[in-house]
């Protein structure tokens, strides 16, 4: 059972500080961005409450601060989303810079660009993002990349702004999708996400609402994963399957067999000894998912020949592979790709996670191997996977026992 995704999730809770009303967010992931995100709200001046079942209720009226405690926003990239929504309803916002994996440069430019062509005023004053605005006004804007924060960032800004804004190269994830459709669950005019170009019409104020977010396909990818490492034949259900085409497509191509219903798929590996090695570019969505090639990358690493990954999003994604190479990989990393020549086996080890999705490939590597692996750096697994130990341990015992041993410290 697929729960909230985290990207959506990360997008939504701050921008219903740009209302003075209640909204109501459901299938949230308990997970420790959003347990930030809850921290970082109520430091602001809102009420939050997380009354169970994946419901979070915000009471934004009370908002006065206007300044994001730096010990929460270096903790996660999405706290700089709050930049543009303070900014919107306040017209300053003061902002220590943003943290996040460390998985590349993570410049923010392209956000600084949209907010700029909006008429907003951002300074750096000694590692404090310093927003202001006389009023902010629609606007052209023509991302270089398509940026999934620039784009979130933009669309967070023109919401409230004055006039019409269009945003060009954008950003085509889900995420992209359910944070404009939440944003017009609130009465904003927002046209166009999940296409190259948003369209957005500023409206003078936004409302409360109630939300249901739509499921992880990154977590989705990384379960039929999972059930391919173990050689299982799982049914991952509360998906939408066409989020996950790009990795259904390479699964299949290795071998595996998936049969796709309206909110489910059912991964079939019992007839596979061995997957057929395969290539894989990361690519901004549709494309393979940057955030799902290091468990891809590891599962590839016992199939039956040579296979080709290439990271094209962040210049620091394979640092896994250290760790995994000492559970037994043959890896040779040149510059951002990396050559796997499939082994017979992978030996479990103690190993260490250096951020989230670094995390799951190494749970993924836990799951293959011949003997226990611990996992150190857990925390980072917890930024982003609800109850990983619960839902793994339906592929089988030995991953219950694996996961409940890892240590929760870094
Ligand atoms: N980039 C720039 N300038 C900018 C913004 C981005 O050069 O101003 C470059 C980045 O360096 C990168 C590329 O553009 O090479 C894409 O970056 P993007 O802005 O799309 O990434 P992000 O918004 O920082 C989000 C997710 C990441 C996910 C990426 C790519 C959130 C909170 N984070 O990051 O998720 O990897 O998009 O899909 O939505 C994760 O969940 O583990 C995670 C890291």
């Amino acid at each position: 059972m697929i729960g909230g995704a985290k990207n959506a999730a990360v997008a939504v809770i701050p921008a219903a500080l740009l209302t003075e009303e209640i909204c109501v967010v459901d299938n949230l992931p308990y997970i420790n961005d959003v347990f930030a995100l809850r921290d970082m709200l109520e430091f602001l001046g809102a009420k939050v409450e997380l009354p169970g079942g994946g419901r979070m209720v915000i009471d934004p009226s009370g908002v006065q601060n206007l300044r994001a405690p730096e010990n929460l926003t270096k903790r996660m990239r999405a706290s700089y989303y709050l930049m543009p929504v303070l900014l919107g309803r306040f017209g300053r916002a003061e902002l220590p810079f943003p943290g996040g994996c460390a998985i590349g440069a993570r410049p923010i430019d392209q956000t600084l660009k949209g907010l700029y062509a909006l008429g907003a005023d951002v300074e750096n004053v000694g590692g404090v993002l310093c927003a202001t605005s006389e009023g902010l006004r629609g606007g052209d804007v023509y991302l270089d990349m398509p940026s999934v924060g620039a784009t979130i960032n933009t669309m967070l800004a023109a919401v409230l702004a004055k006039g019409n804004t269009t945003i060009v190269n954008v950003a085509k994830e889900p995420h992209i999708v359910d944070c404009a459709n939440f944003l017009n669950s609130m009465g904003a005019n927002i046209k166009g996400a999940g296409t190259d170009t948003i369209r957005i019409r500023g409206v003078k104020r936004l409302h409360g609402t109630e939300y249901t977010i739509i499921p992880d396909y990154i977590e989705t990818g990384t379960m039929m994963i999972a059930a391919a490492a173990s050689h299982g034949d799982v049914v991952v259900r509360n998906v939408i399957p066409t989020h996950v085409e790009s990795v259904s497509a390479k699964l299949m191509e290795m071998g595996v067999r998936i049969d796709e219903g309206d909110d489910y798929l059912h991964v079939h590996c019992t007839h596979v000894k061995q997957y057929r090695a395969a290539n894989i570019k990361t690519q901004p969505y549709p494309g393979f998912p940057t955030d799902l090639q290091q468990p891809t990358a590891v599962l590839l690493s016992t199939a039956k020949g040579t296979s080709i990954i290439t990271e094209t999003i962040y210049e620091n994604r394979f640092k896994y592979i250290e760790e995994v190479r000492r559970m037994g990989a043959n890896v040779r990393i040149i510059d951002r790709v990396a050559l796997l020549e499939g082994v017979d086996k992978l030996y479990g080890a103690r190993v260490r996670a250096s951020d989230l999705r670094a995390g799951a490939a190494l749970v993924i590597a836990g799951l293959m191997a011949e003997g226990e692996t611990i996992i150190e750096g857990v925390r980072h697994i917890n930024r982003g996977y609800e109850n990983i130990a619960t839902k793994l341990a339906g592929l089988g015992a030995d991953v219950q026992t694996l996961i409940d041993d890892l240590p929760e410290y870094d």
